[in-house]
């Protein structure tokens, strides 16, 4: 259990943001199985404050009633009165979010160009004065929280800088990726990197990098000193995962592996859930990415992800299901 203002937080895993990806199909499927919150995809401030509709449906939660479980939208922008703008702008249009996180760890050349993401690690004062302006918009009752990156590059190691000044400035929770922004996502997370955010400040710190197995998330909160974990890319096709790892966490016994009739019961349900969402046209296209991951470990995986990238109707789904089946004979 973890209390961030008034928000009571149930205890586990977070569910990291992934853009195209952590739609609301995803989110929900994600917090069904013990994710303790989780994150919108990233949403431009900027384009919110231009009346831009995807933005605005980016981040609006609808799905079978709202939000599983506590939720955040995560924003990224490079100047503190669009964000503070923003917020206004969710909040005029009745968004329903627990949470607001901004964004400082996307390395994409398309959002660090704009300053935005892992760019604002470069400047720690322009990080204080967003983390300001969100704080003034939300006002005192609502968490804020930053997902950042241990830095820019080896030269630019800023993490515990913009920790600190974040804190200073009215965040309420870090979530660090162990990586900085040169990194991208290939050298093994550094968790002393990690370590040494968590140790520049007194608000809760969340270890995210690389966790598949819930020794994973033990080896890095004993690295680290982190409050907790957050999850991206492991939890993909394997929603299970924080089931196990939030045993591991609580010193429970490991549940066993799910079977492969809920593997594909879960595949057809949140593909379901997505074209009832955003409509089949929409959301086939990022269903084939969702469906490529539950190929994990299938005999056959090869084929059956060229068979997912073919996806184009949701009849197309029982299809794939039924060949997963002949493949596993
Ligand atoms: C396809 C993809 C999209 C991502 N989009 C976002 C995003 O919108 N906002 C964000 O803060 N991080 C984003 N991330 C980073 C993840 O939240 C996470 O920090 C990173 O993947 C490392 O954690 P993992 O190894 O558990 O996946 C993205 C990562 C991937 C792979």
């Amino acid at each position: 259990m973890m209390r961030l203002r008034g928000l009571e937080l149930p205890a586990g895993a977070v569910f990291a943001p992934m853009a195209g990806l952590t739609d609301a199909a995803c989110r929900h499927l994600m917090a069904e199985h013990g994710a303790a919150w989780t994150v919108s995809e990233m949403v431009s401030a900027k384009a919110l404050t231009f009346g831009d509709k995807k933005s605005l449906a980016l981040a609006r939660d609808t799905l079978d009633g709202g939000p599983r479980g506590p939720y955040a939208v995560q924003l990224f922008g490079a100047e503190p009165e669009t964000l503070a703008a923003a917020i206004g702008v969710l909040r005029a249009h009745g968004v329903n979010f627990d949470i607001l996180d901004i964004n400082m760890g996307c390395p994409a050349p398309k959002i660090t160009g704009s300053g935005a993401g892992s760019k604002l690690l470069l400047d720690p004062d322009l990080c204080g004065r967003m983390v300001a302006a969100a704080r003034a918009a939300l006002g005192a009752d609502t968490p804020l929280t930053v997902k950042m990156r241990l830095g820019w590059d080896a030269d630019h190691v800023t993490g515990p800088a913009v920790a600190k000044t974040c804190a200073a400035n009215g965040a309420d929770l870090l979530a660090v990726h162990g990586r900085t922004r040169e990194q991208m996502y290939a050298p093994p997370v550094d968790a002393a990197g990690i370590a040494a955010v968590k140790q520049a400040v007194d608000i809760p710190v969340l270890a995210n990098g690389d966790i598949t197995a819930p020794e994973d998330a033990l080896a890095l909160l004993a690295a680290t000193g982190c409050d907790g974990v957050m999850i991206g890319r492991g939890a993909l096709g394997d929603p299970w995962l924080f089931g196990r790892v939030n045993a591991a966490l609580a010193g429970a016994p490991i549940p066993p592996p799910p079977t492969l009739a809920q593997r594909m019961a879960a595949l057809r349900e949140q593909v379901y859930h997505m074209c009832e969402d955003k409509g089949e046209w929409a959301a086939m296209p990022q269903a084939r990415a969702h469906a490529m991951h539950y190929m994990k470990g299938l005999r056959g995986a090869a084929a059956l992800r060229r068979y997912c990238l073919m996806l184009e109707h949701f009849a197309d789904v029982d299809r794939l299901i039924d060949t997963v089946y002949r493949c596993q004979e």
